[in-house]
């Protein structure tokens, strides 16, 4: 069968209803926006809204326009045509950046040729956006919180150089939540990792996101470990997006169908921990 987005029962409708509300209940949203790099668009009249607490796992094929997506998200491009609304404001007109916690695709690989130690990557979280810098005291506090909700305190002092990469992937995450970001964007943090290391990463931002409250959207290709923890997936494929709110409608043949190959693994996380109701 041919994937249509617009299959997705109710897509049309909910491009139609697309609230443009100044609710402190979303954290994004995108209305009408249509993205292209050299004049052909890879993103097409994409609607969509992040609500607070989401957990929300993005899937598709390579090239897709994913990354795209969540550059749109956290303000890193701008959109063509249509309007990107960050905690209910214009993206252009958007000043409260520690609000947002954002992990780029291959943050990892770029960063780790110097002899820093965790600590000080974490610290360095404080300026890489345009927030506000703490003083000494509040910022060495928040960068041991940091290090405590992801559980690598007993890192601080080592070289990043040093770490696996399960390890680097928290130091990472622990520099985005430096500034107490309400909302988290991932892009593909898992890539490269064993599978053991995979499923406590995502173990741990369900805890981020039930305990902290915070929101997470994450891109991902684990789809075994992110379907177990997320509470919703978002589809993107052929320039299109479209967020299902129930995880239970997502079925192995929907995923097989989005990215355009069957994962076998998958049969385990469907017919147990995902759809617990069914079987
Ligand atoms: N900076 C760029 N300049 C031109 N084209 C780009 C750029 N970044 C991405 N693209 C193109 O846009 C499309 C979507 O890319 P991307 O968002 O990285 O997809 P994904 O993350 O789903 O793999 C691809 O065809 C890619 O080649
Ligand atoms: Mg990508």
């Amino acid at each position: 069968m041919k994937f249509e987005i617009s299959n997705c029962a109710a897509e049309s409708a909910e491009g139609e209803m697309h609230k443009k509300s100044q609710d402190t209940d979303e954290v994004v949203s995108l209305t009408g926006v249509t993205f292209g790099y050299n004049g052909t668009p890879v993103l097409k009249d994409v609607n969509l809204t992040v609500k607070a607490k989401d957990f929300i796992a993005l899937i598709g094929p390579n090239g897709a326009a994913k990354s795209t997506l969540m550059k749109l998200m956290v303000g890193l491009l701008l959109p063509r045509t249509g309007e990107v609304r960050l905690f209910g404001s214009d993206v252009r007109r958007f000043g409260q950046w520690h609000r947002i916690g954002y992990v780029s695709q291959n943050a990892v690989r770029v960063n780790t040729g110097f002899p820093a130690t965790v600590e000080e990557v974490v610290a360095s979280g404080f300026y890489s956006g345009f927030g506000k810098l703490f003083d000494t005291a509040g910022r060495r506090k928040a960068v041991q919180q940091a290090l405590e909700m992801t559980g690598i305190q007993n890192l601080s002092r080592r070289l990043v150089g040093e770490l696996s990469g399960g390890q680097l992937q928290k130091v990472f995450l622990a520099k985005a939540l430096v500034k107490k970001p309400e909302a988290l964007f991932l892009d593909e943090p898992t890539t490269g990792i064993d599978a053991a290391s995979s499923k406590e990463f995502y173990t741990l931002l369900k805890e981020l996101n039930m305990r902290e409250g915070i929101t997470v959207v994450v891109i991902t290709h684990d789809i075994g470990a992110a379907f177990d923890r997320a509470a919703k997936i978002g589809c993107v494929r052929n320039g299109k997006v479209y967020i299902h709110d129930n995880i239970d409608e997502v079925t192995q043949e929907h995923v097989a169908e989005v990215l355009g190959y069957r994962i076998p693994e998958l049969s385990a996380a469907f017919s147990t921990s995902q759809n617990p109701k069914k079987s």
